[in-house]
């Protein structure tokens, strides 16, 4: 497409959150958390009731087809509902991991994030934006950071937002989850081809902004 996208994938919590943010406000553009779509679809299908399970695609399906969901600066509304906090929590963070395994249910989320591309530009991070959602966009980066700076990480957050969180168990899910969404059949967390590497485990912010701007000046 015309609309410029950068896409930032790798494993969780390893910075992609923050860095997208940070390129994005450089360049003027807007941010895709593609995260929080699986994390508000999984909060939808559990308040309904329906397992998160492949046995049940249609019906996750089509909640997800149906999720009032509204972004309100840093808020997150479903049917009116503030669900910004609680899609952040280790059950949140598995919800999403199961749900997205389910292919119908992210084919249901394939447009929706597709439409995110408006001018000026876009930037886009989760786990498949460069290899099924934006195969066309001109900068990928697949962002690594070691296992124990991303569970680290992951527990700030978590103590930030004022939700507990246990060390210990923290690594165990990450672990869990990086390994259930890499070995998933459908859009499994993989570097794409074109994508260029970065580690963000002993880099600041502003270092990987501006290594991602500098490629992005290479490449647009
Ligand atoms: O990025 P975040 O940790 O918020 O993502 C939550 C979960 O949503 C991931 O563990 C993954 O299972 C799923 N996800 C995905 N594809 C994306 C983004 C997230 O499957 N593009």
């Amino acid at each position: 497409g015309q609309v410029p996208v950068i896409c930032i994938d790798g494993p969780s919590a390893s910075g992609k959150g923050s860095l997208a943010a940070a390129v994005a406000a450089q360049l003027g553009y807007a941010v895709l958390d593609s995260g929080a779509l699986y994390r508000i679809a999984g909060y939808a299908a559990c308040a309904r009731g329906i397992p998160l399970h492949a046995d049940h695609a249609p019906e996750l399906a089509q909640v997800v087809q149906e999720m009032d969901v509204a972004f309100v600066g840093e808020t997150i509304l479903l049917g009116g509902e503030d669900i910004s906090l609680k899609i952040r929590s280790d059950t949140g963070s598995r919800n999403a991991s199961l749900i997205s395994a389910i292919p119908a249910v992210r084919d249901a989320l394939l447009q929706f994030q597709r439409d995110r591309a408006r001018l000026p530009g876009l930037v886009a991070d989760g786990r498949d934006m460069g290899t099924v959602v934006f195969p066309q966009a001109p900068l990928k980066v697949f962002l690594t950071a070691s296992a124990e700076k991303r569970a680290e990480r992951r527990y700030k957050q978590l103590i930030s937002q004022g939700l507990s969180a246990n060390m210990t168990t923290l690594r165990e899910e990450l672990h869990a989850r990086d390994l259930r969404d890499s070995t998933r059949a459908v859009a499994p967390l993989q570097p794409a081809v074109d994508a260029l590497s970065l580690d963000n485990s002993d880099i600041g912010i502003e270092a990987a902004a501006r290594q991602v701007l500098s490629w992005w000046e290479e490449r647009r």
